[in-house]
């Protein structure tokens, strides 16, 4: 992560309710990324952080089309699967990725309950390996799922899950619109008292302590 050397233009630290690892209380979801490239070695540890996530039976459901700025063709068609009002600031990130889940189970070709669940569960892990390494990271449900998987010829059984923009932070005032402003929002969550309970989810104010 940025370390005890803060680096990023726009920091948002959760305020917590517990102690936390710093990577875990200063993960966001900036939108403003700046022009320098993701090296391949950063891409490769952030796609091993994934690849090395929990998964029910192991079965691995996570795959990822990656298309970066290196390859302008492959980057634009990328860019074009996400809704024009993410295109808006996907743009200004290097490297775009596409999460897309595999629906069964490779052993016995029965559904995977799962899949969806663990792709996030792997991409919960890549935001944090790359906020390690001083990289941001911001995902897109807002995509064309039927257009992904046009243009990367997804093969059947496999499901698109969102799409993921990868980069260094960038000055919030470099994006267009409302986007500064939105950048600049706090960042807020319900209260734990409201998520996790001893007496089940209807007892309300039930702290499980
Ligand atoms: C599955 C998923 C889909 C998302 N879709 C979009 C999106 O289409 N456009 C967007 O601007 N942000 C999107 N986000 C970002 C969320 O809005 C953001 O994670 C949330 O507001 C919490 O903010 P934080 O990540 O900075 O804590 C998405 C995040 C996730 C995990």
């Amino acid at each position: 992560m940025n370390g005890d050397k803060i680096v990023n233009p726009l920091r948002k630290p959760a305020v917590t309710q517990a102690p936390l690892h710093e990577l875990v209380r200063e993960r966001w979801s900036p939108r403003s990324f700046a022009a320098d490239p993701v090296s391949t070695a950063d891409l490769r540890t952030i796609l091993e952080a994934g690849r090395w996530a929990a998964s029910t039976n192991n079965s691995q459901p996570w795959r990822w089309i990656v298309a970066t700025k290196d390859d302008p063709d492959l980057y634009a068609k990328a860019l074009a699967c996400f809704a024009p009002k993410n295109q808006r600031w996907a743009v200004t990130a290097p490297a775009l990725l596409f999460s897309v889940a595999r629906m069964t189970f490779e052993a016995n070709g029965k559904p995977n309950a799962y899949a969806w669940h663990d792709c996030g569960q792997a991409l919960a892990q890549m935001m944090l390996q790359a906020n390690a390494l001083g990289l941001v990271v911001h995902v897109a449900g807002g995509i064309e799922p039927d257009k992904v998987r046009e243009t990367f010829a997804t093969p059947a059984g496999y499901e698109v899950v969102c799409g993921i923009a990868i980069g260094r932070q960038a000055d919030p005032d470099a994006l267009p619109e409302e986007l500064p402003a939105r950048e600049r929002e706090a960042r807020t969550r319900k209260p734990l008292e409201q998520l996790a309970m001893g007496r089940g989810l209807g007892a309300a104010g039930d702290v499980f302590a």
